[in-house]
C-alpha cells in the first residue's frame, strides 16, 4: 500500500465537523475525509460523530463497509 500520512487521536479530534471545516473518519486505521458528503453534514452520521475511531460501532449501522470503496483513505491511525 502506498504511504499514507500518520495522524494522531488528537488530531483526527479536531476533525470531527465542529472545530474545523474537515470531516474526518477512521475505520480500521484508515482515515477518510467525509467532508463532502451530505450524509456527515456537520460532522454528524445519524448517532454517530465523526472525529474518531468508528470501527467498532460499524456494526450498528444498516451497511457494511463497502460504503468506504468510494472514497480514499487521506492518512493512518497512529
Ligand atoms: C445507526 C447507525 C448508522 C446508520 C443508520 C447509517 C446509515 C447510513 C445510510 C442510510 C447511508 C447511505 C448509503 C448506504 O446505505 O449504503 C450511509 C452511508 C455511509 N455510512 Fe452509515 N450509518 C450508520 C453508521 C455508520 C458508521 C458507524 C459508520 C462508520 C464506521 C458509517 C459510515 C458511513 C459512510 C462512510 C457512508 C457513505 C457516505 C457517503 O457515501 O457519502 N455509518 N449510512
Amino acid at each position: 500500500m502506498q504511504e499514507l500520512v500518520l495522524y494522531s487521536r488528537n488530531q483526527l479530534a479536531l476533525r470531527n465537523g465542529q472545530d474545523r471545516e474537515e470531516i474526518w473518519v477512521a475505520y480500521k486505521g484508515l482515515i477518510y475525509d467525509m467532508t463532502q458528503s451530505r450524509l456527515w453534514r456537520n460532522g454528524k452520521h445519524y448517532e454517530h460523530w465523526a472525529g474518531q475511531d468508528l470501527t467498532e460501532e460499524l456494526s450498528a449501522a444498516p451497511h457494511s463497509e463497502i460504503v468506504f470503496e468510494k472514497f480514499t483513505p487521506i492518512g493512518r491511525l497512529k
